[in-house]
């Protein structure tokens, strides 16, 4: 047994929402352990921001700016990626209404983003690994809003139940294949998405998270990034269909 397990020297990553928060840190982290990282997000500036972080700190990385709700350009860019390991599909919107207030717009939008761009993203890395013959490992991005009800989230932990039974039913059908697809259900993680427009009311926010954290604190990117690469790594080897839960505590399902 070593820690070279959780080496991804010679392995090639496919991480939507890599333009910021989640996405940008577990890029970050995937070149790191030695990924070249094929990063792709819709915002082009973040995304060679990224680029440039990685670059400073020695590792690979390629852009693809793309808008994950098109199958179209998911199929391009996976095809101009080469052979793929690895899948973190992270982009994601929030979206809040009660579900009175619920509009046939924002539904769809948000299961278009948070859920079809999770879907399309893994039919296409998935397609060109069987065709390669090739084991890899797919990492879908759910939310602590699986775990618990909150007013105004109906289309976000919609979206988001869908992922974790797109990932499920992953599972069973790629296993056969040596293709493992397991989930990640953050907490409350301190990123642009999360971010309120005054700080006072972001202070008074996080201390609510981070008081019913045993951890007493809100997450930062990079909690979310080190679960990412485990997932992605042969140290995780014997993990498929499930969810991980980097959230402080918040939530302990069965
Ligand atoms: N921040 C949290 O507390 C938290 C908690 C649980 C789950 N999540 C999930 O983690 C993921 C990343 O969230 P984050 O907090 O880093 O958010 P973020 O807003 O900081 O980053 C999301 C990224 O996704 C990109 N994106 C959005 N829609 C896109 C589209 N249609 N096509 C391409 N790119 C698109 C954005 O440009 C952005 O770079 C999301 O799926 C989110 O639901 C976040």
């Amino acid at each position: 047994m070593s820690l070279t397990a959780y080496d991804l020297t010679g392995r090639s990553a496919f991480i939507t929402g890599a333009a910021g928060g989640i996405g940008r840190a577990g890029a970050i982290l995937l070149a790191a352990a030695g990924a070249t990282v094929h990063c792709a997000d819709r915002d082009e500036k973040g995304l060679l921001e990224t680029r440039n972080l990685i670059a400073e700190a020695g590792g690979t990385s390629h852009i693809h700016t793309l808008d994950v709700t098109d199958p179209g350009r998911i199929k391009a860019a996976v095809a101009a990626a080469g052979n793929l390991d690895i899948l973190a599909a992270v982009a994601g919107i929030m979206h809040t209404s009660s579900v009175l207030e619920t509009a046939d717009d924002d539904l769809d939008r948000v299961l278009s983003v948070n859920f079809k761009g999770v879907l399309y993203a893994c039919q296409e890395v998935a397609r060109s690994m069987i065709a390669r013959g090739a084991p890899g490992s797919l990492i879908t991005m759910a939310s602590g809003a699986v775990d618990a009800a909150s007013p105004g989230l109906l289309c976000y932990s919609a979206a988001k139940a869908a992922v974790v039974q797109l990932t499920k039913t992953l599972a069973t059908e790629l296993g056969p294949h040596s293709i493992r697809v397991n989930a990640v259900a953050p907490g409350w993680i301190r990123t642009p998405m999360t971010a309120r427009h005054d700080a006072e009311q972001q202070q008074r926010a996080e201390a609510t998270m981070a008081r019913i954290s045993p951890l007493g604190r809100v997450g930062e990117p990079e909690d979310v990034a080190h679960t990412l690469v485990y997932l992605a790594s042969d140290a995780s080897a014997f993990m498929t269909g499930q969810i991980l839960r980097p959230n402080g505590g918040v939530a302990m399902p069965w």
